[in-house]
């Protein structure tokens, strides 16, 4: 019964005119197009045309085999979905791309036991919480014959990890960062923490670092965020703090917390991003929004002590990752509106767009002591803002222009620019199971949020390489749209991040030094100076010229070699 009620929802949500007169004319829009038919809580875009998406077994409509799919592919070109087979259960997972190509999806939930209908037989998940699974690079524009493996006997974590987060490093292998070792009703503990790094491909013989980072920082700690810096460290952030962590040298230096007891990490989720790194000297920015200034001093005996409707943080700070910048600290602005589990994209323009979540309570699941429905968190915030780095301060947030929708995404969301320049947004289920009824029910809807540059005539490049080295310059011949500014131009190299959590693992901007020919018909570019400004991988390069962004073009940045990789390319110039 179920399941015709879905059918009969998506196929009239398709049909209704306003959303197609609302993808025509300038400006921005959403445009509401496909069902997922699973909650889309965790997204990466694996091709030109292609996402990979992940729910958990709960009872979605999405069929495979026999059984209740938990993987998809996402075809962004026919808004269609394909089942994938998933051994183990990615629930509230991680991932991110290696130097080769290949998609990792890591960790997940342990084993929930659900009701076996002849409409949604008993699936045959396995465990989760070590689960690594690889997803080879996909050719082919409609997936076909792309699957996941998976073999847990040969294939899995060194330590159980619910919540972990990952990052490519500087030698184009993952780092996977804390996480849990099984459930939890709200907060991580002592107990249970999974208080250490780990890579893949193993380092250190498979044995996981220890971190009193991810110790300290309980219990509002899981998805860590984390960024490359562009000297190979990593910056992390967790509750209300901030380290530098050197993986060759195994250290951690302590930065300033956050500052009016701010922390954004779950199940008090705000978002982080590492700002868009420009030549010459790609002087690294950290950027934290939303999350909640609640207490976390108390057990989770006693969270009935918070409610749905606390007010969000307002607060965004920022931070330079210099020592003259670690000393000044970090600067505080503020957002419209409270957010609780907002998303941060970078746009290739390398402006920030904050979109989604609530600005009210908390993220998980019907714990709080007036969930709505099972949410903990209420007050959708419909409304994007854009955050625009290089203004002045004060002057940085915007919401002109942007659209507002109606459809809620509260907990279990994901959200991806594309590379077609606009941006996917799916998901959201704040409940441990597949309800339709709820204020903020099970959500299938996908949704485009299209930027003003998808409805005029765009530039355009060719001849990029499939794959480029470091420190290389490269021509690529131009065709940009009569009227534009061309002194106004800026090219970019992105990861578009795994989506999961309000965290996007390894998503990444760095500007390239980038000059047109006096006819304006060729672009010399020159690629990142070395493999810890962009650790190797897969990228994505849009042209933008006078604020109008091209389609995005995959190339592989390095050898395409399998990790670890050696350092490759010249060191940042130094200038003082
Ligand atoms: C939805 O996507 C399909 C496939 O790309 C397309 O044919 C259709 O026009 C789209 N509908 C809307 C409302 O944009
Ligand atoms: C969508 O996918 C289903 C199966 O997953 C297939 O039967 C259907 O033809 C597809 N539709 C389009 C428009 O590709
Ligand atoms: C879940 O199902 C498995 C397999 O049927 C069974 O062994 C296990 O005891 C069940 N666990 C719970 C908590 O019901
Ligand atoms: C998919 O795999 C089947 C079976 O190996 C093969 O016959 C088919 O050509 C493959 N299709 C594509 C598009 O790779
Ligand atoms: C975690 O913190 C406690 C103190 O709160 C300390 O006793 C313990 O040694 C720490 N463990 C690690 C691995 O840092
Ligand atoms: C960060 O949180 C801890 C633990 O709740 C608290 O002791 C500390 O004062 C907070 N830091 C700031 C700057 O508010
Ligand atoms: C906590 O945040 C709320 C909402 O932004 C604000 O009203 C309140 O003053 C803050 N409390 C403290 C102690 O900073
Ligand atoms: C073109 O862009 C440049 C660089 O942003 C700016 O300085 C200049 O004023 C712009 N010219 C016009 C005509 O807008
Ligand atoms: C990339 O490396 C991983 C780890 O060694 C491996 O599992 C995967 O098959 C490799 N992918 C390719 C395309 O070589």
């Amino acid at each position: 019964m179920m399941w015709a009620t879905l059918v009969l929802t998506s196929v009239l949500a398709s049909a209704i005119p306003s959303t197609i007169s609302q993808s025509e004319g300038l400006g921005w829009h959403f445009v509401q197009n496909g069902s997922t038919q699973l909650t889309a809580l965790e997204a990466i875009v694996v091709s030109p045309t292609l996402l990979v998406v992940f729910d958990r077994v709960a009872g979605d409509p999405l069929q495979i085999n026999g059984h209740q799919a938990w993987g998809a592919i996402w075809n962004t070109e026919t808004n269609n979905v394909t089942a994938i087979d998933v051994v183990t259960d990615t629930f509230c997972a991680t991932g991110g791309i290696l130097s080769n190509g290949t998609m990792l999806s890591i960790g997940g939930q342990p084993v929930e036991n659900l009701t076996s209908t002849p409409e949604s037989p008993y699936p045959p998940e396995k465990d989760g919480l070590m689960g690594l699974r690889i997803f080879e690079p996909c050719l082919d524009p409609a997936g076909v014959n792309c699957t996941l493996f998976e073999n847990p006997e040969t294939h899995s974590l060194d330590e159980k990890r619910w919540y972990p987060s990952s990052l490519r490093i500087f030698d184009g292998s993952l780092l996977i960062v804390g996480g849990i070792h099984n459930s939890t009703p709200f907060f991580n503990d002592k107990e249970r923490s999974a208080s250490s790094f780990e890579f893949f491909p193993k380092k250190d013989g498979g044995v996981p670092r220890p971190s009193e980072f991810l110790n300290r920082s309980l219990p509002a700690n899981l998805f860590p965020r984390a960024f490359a810096l562009p000297d190979g460290k990593v910056v992390m952030i967790a509750n209300n703090q901030t380290i530098i962590y050197d993986v060759e040298e195994q250290t951690e230096t302590i930065l300033p917390d956050l500052p009016n007891g701010v922390r954004v990490t779950n199940p008090y989720d705000g978002a982080v991003t590492l700002l868009p790194l420009s030549p010459p000297d790609y002087i690294p920015e950290v950027l934290a929004c939303g999350g909640s200034n609640a207490t976390d001093d108390f057990t989770n005996d006693e969270v009935d002590r918070l409610s749905s409707q606390d007010p969000a943080s307002d607060q965004c700070s920022r931070i330079v990752l210099t020592p003259e910048g670690i000393a000044q600290g970090w600067i505080v602005e503020t957002m419209p509106e409270g957010r609780m589990m907002p998303e941060m994209i970078l746009m290739p323009n390398g402006q920030v767009l904050i979109i989604n979540g609530g600005s009210t309570g908390y993220a998980a699941v019907g714990t709080v002591r007036d969930p709505v429905g099972r949410s903990n968190a209420d007050n959708p915030v419909f409304t994007p803002l854009l955050y625009d780095p290089s203004a002045p301060l004060d002057s940085r947030m915007s919401r002109e222009g942007l659209p507002t929708t109606d459809i809620a995404r509260m907990y279990h969301s994901s959200v991806s620019l594309l590379p077609g320049g606009n941006i996917f947004i799916a998901g959201s289920n704040p409940g441990s199971g597949i309800h339709l009824d709820d204020k903020f029910p099970s959500e299938f809807r996908v949704e485009y949020l299209n930027p003003p540059y998808m409805t005029v005539p765009r530039p355009s490049f060719s001849n990029l390489p499939e794959k480029v080295g470091f420190n290389q310059k490269i021509t690529l011949d131009v065709e940009i749209p009569e009227g534009l500014n061309t002194s106004s131009i800026k090219v970019s190299l992105m990861d578009l991040g795994y989506s999961s959590h309000a965290f996007h693992s390894s998503s990444r901007l760095v500007f390239l030094e980038a000059t047109l020919s006096e006819d304006q018909k060729t672009l010399e570019i020159t690629t990142p100076p070395n493999n810890r400004v962009y650790p190797p991988g897969l990228a994505w390069l849009y042209l933008t010229v006078d604020d109008v962004t091209s389609k995005g073009s995959q190339v592989m940045v390095g050898s395409g070699g399998t990790p670890p990789l050696p350092d490759e390319g010249v060191p940042i110039p130094l200038r003082r």
